[in-house]
């Protein structure tokens, strides 16, 4: 089971609308009940030894929803940065953005900097927060930073090392919860090879079970790359 276990899980969380408008309550609870189930989920990542998580935050499309989700949304991922950050201290994880600037506040830009800078040399389970994230805008962006390096032709590699986080390996598994079964602008470059886990439970109800169901449908399966 350990030899099957993913180096990197990527996850969509889908569901905290309708977890709330089930309860019927404001969009903006079942984004609070979500960040509870991102931290649960941290800790239940470190606990079976995932070293990188990808987490969909808050994509390039997001922008369109109404201006006061936006705005609880930012303000909540603004608390959860300060409380991640020392949180993040004391259990070694360390913070990744994957995402454009662009458009995004001073206060929640200065927070990112701070948890990114102060987590930089803690050595457990990476965080790779995806926010202001559009997988298209990814590509876009490393092809331009090759442009601007005066490349005349690229190799699938120089795509590679300009993405929003080299370091990071490709997922080896993603899921996506909420019963959706789309990438939604995703890690599509490095999705080439995932295996993809669909689960209806939503969001806000994620937590060490579901992901242990995530891990256990894994590793029963063959990873064969395009060969036999
Ligand atoms: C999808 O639910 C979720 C999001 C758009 C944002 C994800 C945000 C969180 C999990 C909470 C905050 C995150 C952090 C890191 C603190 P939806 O609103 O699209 O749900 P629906 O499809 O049911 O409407």
């Amino acid at each position: 089971m350990a030899n099957n276990l993913p180096l990197h899980i990527a996850i969509i969380m889908d569901g905290n609308g309708r977890w709330a408008k089930n309860r019927r309550l404001p969009r903006l609870a079942g984004h609070r009940a979500g960040a509870e189930a991102v931290k649960r989920t941290i800790e239940a990542a470190q606990q079976v030894g995932i070293k990188f998580l990808t987490l969909y935050a808050f994509s390039t499309e997001n922008w369109s929803r109404p201006q006061d989700e936006i705005d609880g949304l930012m303000d909540l991922l603004c608390k959860t940065l300060d409380t991640y950050t020392d949180e993040a201290q004391k259990k070694n994880y360390r913070l990744l953005i994957s995402g454009s600037r662009e458009k995004l506040s001073t206060a929640v830009l200065q927070r990112i900097d701070r948890a990114v800078q102060n987590t930089m040399q803690n050595t457990g389970l990476t965080v790779n927060l995806a926010l202001n994230y559009g997988a298209r805008q990814e590509i876009v962006h490393a092809v331009n930073a090759l442009i601007a390096a005066g490349k005349k032709e690229i190799s699938m590699e120089d795509v590679s090392a300009n993405l929003y986080q080299p370091q990071v390996p490709e997922p080896e598994l993603i899921i996506r919860t909420s019963g959706e079964e789309r990438l939604s602008n995703f890690l599509l470059w490095q999705a080439a090879y995932s295996e993809f886990y669909f689960t209806p439970v939503l969001w806000p109800d994620f937590n060490a079970q579901e992901l242990q169901k995530a891990l256990n449908s894994y590793a029963q399966r063959t990873r064969r790359f395009g060969g036999i």
